[in-house]
Formats: structure tokens, sequence, C-alpha cells
């Protein structure tokens, strides 16, 4: 196996060049941490899915796994639950920091006490940090939890990277839109630069089992229905408020990154998204779109996969398509099978695979690692 360096040089090289059959290893790897959670999110289906006992990633994938870790420059950590309360998180701290990789992770930051967020700060951070909510009230509503207490704790985490953490380090605020918090956005906004972050994203609602037929913690609770959260009026109010927002975060100095709010607001894609769900369910394969669009994504060669606890390898963590089974074959035969070949085959023809769904492919902006800057060259050169 190449060392580190020349593996990143034959990655940016493949990527660059669209490669179909490549000999390189993804450099964005997600592991499932936790499934299940204690916590209750109103929009989320984890713990009714899953249950509410988080179980952690057994060490024998840990140890399959092992000889690719030194080729991966994100070691993500979230999967079906909350990350940061793995009983685990020293081993991915040390992971990620022998092999001077990224931790990254979306969270909530609830778990955040004083010694995670020191031992935190000690390995190079990307977080992304789930607020959904510019309000007490608001979060109290849609997270189930204490918004003062949790900024509180995220505050404290950014803080201490800037006194000790790694220069290199990004936090996030993300915010998934739906009618309940779309008011909200301006004070989302202050609050992250009240947090000194420097990035938000707008997210769209995923219609989920749970919240198509509506759901509520309490019976005196008011229902909350995915079609009434997000639809067009949603959309058409977010849209209207947008520019305003664009001036009041650059003003702030804040970037309103690409989130899936960008794209989807337009789309309204929710139906034809649920069709999906149900139509992977029975064939395996999704019956939207229907035409397949022309698309572009890098995930098929630096990685953006997702490894569950049942050993099962999913292409990316932003659609369900499971590539292969690590207690069945090696990292290596997976990532390098006819089926990953004709996945790359299709996009280096610009044509997006059915399997991808309404996803809109990442870049080398979607993660600041190294890597990604070699292919930005190579593309420059080429
Ligand atoms: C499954 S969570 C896991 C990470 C972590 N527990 C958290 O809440 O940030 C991954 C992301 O999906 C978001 N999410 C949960 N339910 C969603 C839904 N129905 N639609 C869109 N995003 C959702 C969460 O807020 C979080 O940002
Ligand atoms: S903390 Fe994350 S995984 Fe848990 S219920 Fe909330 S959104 Fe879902």
């Amino acid at each position: 196996m190449l060392n580190s360096h020349d593996h990143r040089e034959l990655l940016a090289t493949e990527a660059a060049t669209l490669v179909p059959a490549v000999k390189s290893f993804p450099a964005v790897m997600y592991l499932e941490s936790q499934r299940g959670c204690p916590y209750d999110c109103i929009m989320c289906t984890v713990p009714k899915t899953y249950g509410r006992r988080p179980s952690e990633m057994p060490d024998e994938i840990l140890d399959k796994l092992n000889p690719y870790f030194k080729y991966v420059e994100t070691l993500a950590i979230h999967g079906n639950g909350e990350a940061l309360l793995s009983r685990k998180m020293d081993k991915y701290i040390e992971i990620a920091n022998e092999n001077g990789s990224f931790l990254h992770c979306n969270t909530t930051g609830f778990p955040l006490n004083q010694r995670l967020t020191n031992r935190l700060v000690d390995v190079k951070l990307d977080l992304r940090f789930s607020i959904h909510a510019g309000t007490a009230k608001t979060y109290k509503r849609v997270m189930d939890n204490d918004f003062e207490k949790t900024i509180k704790k995220i505050g404290r985490l950014i803080d201490l990277s800037h006194q000790k953490g790694h220069k290199e380090n990004t936090f996030w605020l993300s915010f998934i839109v739906m009618k309940d918090n779309v008011d909200e956005t301006e004070q989302f906004i202050n609050l992250a630069y009240k947090l000194g972050i420097k990035e938000v994203r707008f997210m769209c609602l995923h219609p989920n089992k749970r919240t198509i037929f509506g759901t509520r913690r309490n019976e005196k609770d008011e229902k909350f229905s995915h079609f009434e959260q997000a639809n067009s009026t949603v959309s058409a109010r977010f849209n209207k408020r947008l520019p305003t927002l664009k001036e009041q975060a650059a003003k702030l100095g804040i970037n309103i990154g690409s989130g899936s709010m960008n794209y989807w607001s337009g789309v309204n894609a929710g139906l034809r998204d649920v069709a999906n769900r149900f139509s992977n369910k029975i064939v395996k394969q999704n019956i939207f779109p229907i035409s397949r669009p022309r698309g572009s994504c890098l995930a098929p060669w630096t990685g953006q996969i997702q490894v569950e606890q049942n050993g099962d390898i999913g292409l990316c963590c932003s659609v369900k398509h499971v590539i292969g089974n690590i207690y069945k074959q090696s990292f290596a035969e997976i990532w390098h099978s006819q089926h990953m070949n004709e996945i790359r085959d299709s996009f280096s023809h610009k044509k997006q695979p059915r399997v991808c769904g309404y996803c809109r492919g990442i870049g080398t902006s979607e993660y600041a690692i190294p890597v990604n800057q070699l292919i930005d060259v190579k593309c420059i050169e080429a």
C-alpha cells in the first residue's frame, strides 16, 4: 500500500481525470459511531427507528478499516444518533490525530461537557452544529432542549478552540427551514455572529415515516406534520427573506453556504423523495428522477462512504445505497468493485446514476482537506 503522501497524489490525479477504475481509496469516511439516540428532535426518526439506547461501532469493523485510515483526511463520526455521546470518542480522536485527519460530525452539542471539550480541541475539528431555531421557545419545540445552556456549551468549545485548538478548525451552524422557524432566520444569523461562527447553512426538511402522518411529544402539543412544515408557502417565505438575510450575513462577515435549501426550495421535490424512499424499500432503487439528470459528484473518488455498525458500506451519506459489506469482502474489493467502477463511469460521462436520486453531488469545496486543494490545482493545470 502507498504512503499517505503518494496516495494523495494518486487520488487527486484519478479524481481530476475522472478515471472509473481507480487504485486509490477514499479520503472522507463516515463511521456510524452511534445507532440510536436518547434525544427527541421532533423531525427526526432515529430514536423511534433505532431506539433510545445507542449501540457502538464494533471494534472488529474498526480493525478491518485500520489499514485505510492513513488515507482518510476527514473522519466523520455521525450516523444514526448523536456522535458526541459515543463511548469511543477517545478512540476516534486518537485515529484522527494519528493520521492528521479532521474529526467531523453534525452535532447538537448537547453532550459537550468540560472533559469532552478539552479533549476535542486536541484534534483538528470540522463540526456542524444543528440549531434549527432562533429563539428558546422554538428550540424547545424542535430540539426538546434548553437553548441557552446548549449555546453556552458550544460557545465554550469555540472559545477554547480559539485559544488552544488547531487553526484549521471549522465550525458551522445548520438550520433546517420549516414553518415553525422560518421567521427566526435573522436571529439565527445573529447567533452565529455571537458565537464567532463564519459559516451557516440552510437545509430542507426531509419527510420520514414519523412526520408524514404528523407527530407530537405530548397530547397537548401541536402536531408537527411534514407537509405543513415544508411546502411551497414556507419555501416562498424563506426565499422572500433571503436577500435581506444575505445582506445581514455579509455585514457580519458570515457566509451562507450551499445548503440543500438553495436547490430544494425551488424544486419542492418532497413527494418524489417520499416515493423514492418507498421504492427503495421495495425494489431497491429510486423511481425518480424519471430521466437521469446531468450531474457531477466527486464522492465516488474522494469518498463520502458510510460505514454502518452491521458492516454495510454505503456509497455516500446523502443516499441509502449499499455497495458491499465489510464482513463479506475486504474494503479494497468493495471500493474497487465493478459496480463502483460503473458509478464512476456514469459520472465521468456527466450522467448522474439513478441511485443518487435528487442529491446535487459534492465538489472540492465540501471539505477543506489537502486532497481537494490538490484536485483543484490539477484541474486548473489540465
Ligand atoms: C441524524 S442527525 C445526526 C447528528 C446529530 N445527532 C444532530 O442532531 O446534529 C444528522 C442531521 O440530520 C438532521 N435531521 C434530522 N431529521 C431531519 C429531517 N427530517 N430532515 C432533514 N434533516 C434532519 C439533524 O438535525 C442533523 O443535522
Ligand atoms: S440529536 Fe440528532 S439523532 Fe438524536 S434525535 Fe436529535 S436529530 Fe435525531
